[in-house]
């Protein structure tokens, strides 16, 4: 659940109140704020489509879309914000507490009204005593002016003005409106919950950002390009590296330092943690003979976000074993990319994958039944070693598009602009005594970020090398460049 800072303001313990001659004197002396209003953000004619694509699938109705509040870590600590993505897909505005309404406008389609913050500047004290918003604690803020004209909405008011605006909307009934739900308790508390009809606002939100834009290649690519570079810092930091936190801090810092943030909890994990699919405690060795699992993907700065894993050999060599299973996993996700094209079933990829795995796993006399018995629908004994699916959507989330219907999604067909991972892979539990002992305590994914084409598909992740000799060349490379 979210916390509300502008609901419940932080105190720390530490705070003491300013004397007023302090405050007097803080007040004077300080050059006037530039009268020039910024420049309208880059790709405002984009953002402004997606509002006005929205607007048409809602007529007449006020759609209500929060971004979110920054989230309390202890007493007056937060943890860095991140806009809510149906909120930034509209707007572009990272700023957090800001509100999106839609209001129908009387001849049809909405006007876009955007709260934001007030910036009042010196024009009172709280620049210097409000630690949660004054400009001297958390830096400036753009204000109303300032944020209709940078993201190019109709209407720009202040945050103050909200509640009275909301409650404007569901007076008497006469307005119908929608609202997303969850983000910010001061929007929920302000708006009754409406259950399915907000849902389907989502829903609607969910749907629309299934097909990427232009933009959003461009930004999907940008994200995917640096996360190859945080993985090229990772394996020149492994000839050094001896634990799965100095993988994590690796990649991480390049995440910082190209992008926003990782766009989920990079999972580094060595040896037998590679078994465990979310793996983020990352406080395991890495020791050489072992795989490394590295699932791990760079949020940009437009908040786009790769999802890649590569699974390495930490000497740089795969082991005989490793080797047999990682060329399985590769041909499995080779067949899952075969199938890719507009018109196939969203899961079509998945069943060519686990198809390829089952056989290959009934060669290696790892399954002990024929692998059709095992892909029957009523047995699925391959995932006991394959345990998930092969490819979910990918863009501001890294789970993308989780609130549209399943027969738009899960059970839906594919479309030309839709990006998704193509991440096969294969777990032997240490425990498992039904895996030979030389296979057990081996974990390999290999994933990959794709988009539809109208021919098939695009691998935008194609120049990550993947196969066992690509990778182990790969990494020869990094390590030579590192010595030159
Ligand atoms: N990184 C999480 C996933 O691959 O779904
Ligand atoms: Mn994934
Ligand atoms: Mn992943």
């Amino acid at each position: 659940m979210s916390n509300d800072r502008s609901e419940t303001p932080a105190k720390a313990s530490h705070d003491t109140l300013p004397p007023k001659a302090l405050l007097d004197f803080m007040m004077t002396k300080w050059k006037p704020a530039l009268a020039k209003l910024p420049s309208e953000q880059p790709n405002a004619a984009t953002f402004r489509a997606r509002r006005r694509a929205l607007s048409k699938l809602f007529p007449g109705e006020a759609l209500v879309i929060p971004t979110g509040h920054e989230k309390r870590r202890a007493n007056d600590t937060v943890y860095r914000f991140r806009p809510g993505s149906d909120f930034y897909y509209l707007t572009g505005n990272l700023e957090p507490d800001c509100v999106l309404v839609l209001v129908p406008k009387p001849g049809g389609g909405h006007n876009d009204v955007l709260f934001v913050e007030p910036n009042p500047g010196h024009s009172d004290a709280t620049f210097f005593t409000d630690r949660n918003k004054g400009e001297l604690w958390v830096g400036p803020r753009l204000g109303v002016r300032e944020s209709r004209a940078r993201f190019g909405v109709d209407v720009a008011r202040g945050l103050p003005e909200l509640a009275g605006f909301l409650g404007t909307l569901h007076d008497g009934g006469k307005l119908r409106w929608r609202a997303v739900r969850t983000l910010s308790e001061k929007v929920d508390a302000l708006l009754p919950d409406q259950g399915e009809r907000d849902g389907k606002l989502a829903t609607a939100l969910s749907e629309l950002r299934l097909v990427k834009d232009a933009l959003e290649l461009r930004e999907l690519s940008a994200a995917i390009a640096a996360t190859k570079r945080g993985f090229e810092d990772v394996i020149r930091s492994l000839k050094t590296s001896r634990n799965e936190r100095e993988v994590e801090g690796v990649f991480n810092l390049r995440a910082r330092v190209e992008g926003n943030d990782v766009g989920y909890n990079t999972i580094a994990a060595s040896g037998a943690n590679a078994c465990i699919l979310h793996w983020t405690r990352n406080d395991g060795p890495v020791k050489k003979g072992d795989l490394l699992l590295l699932d791990a993907g760079i949020e940009g700065n437009s908040l786009y976000t790769a999802d890649i894993t590569r699974t390495l050999p930490v000497s740089g060599r795969f082991t005989p074993a490793q080797r047999d299973l990682y060329s399985l996993v590769a041909d499995a996700q080779a067949a899952a990319m075969d199938v890719i094209r507009p018109g196939a079933d969203f899961m079509d990829p998945h069943r060519a994958a686990m198809r390829v795995l089952a056989h290959g796993l009934e060669l290696l006399g790892i399954l002990p039944f024929p692998a059709e018995e095992a892909l029957k629908e009523e047995n699925q004994f391959y995932k006991r070693y394959s345990l998930h699916n092969t490819s979910h959507m990918l863009g501001l989330d890294v789970h993308d598009c989780a609130q549209a219907r399943a027969e738009a999604y899960k059970q839906g067909r594919l479309k030309v602009g839709m990006v998704f991972t193509v991440e096969p892979g294969l777990y032997f539990q240490l425990d498992d005594l039904s895996v030979p002992a030389r296979f057990r305590g081996i974990g390999i994914r290999i994933e990959d970020n794709v988009v539809v084409t109208e021919q098939g598909y695009r691998n935008l992740s194609l120049d990550i090398p993947r196969g066992t000799g690509e990778v182990e060349a790969w990494m020869a490379k990094v390590w030579r460049a590192k010595r030159s």
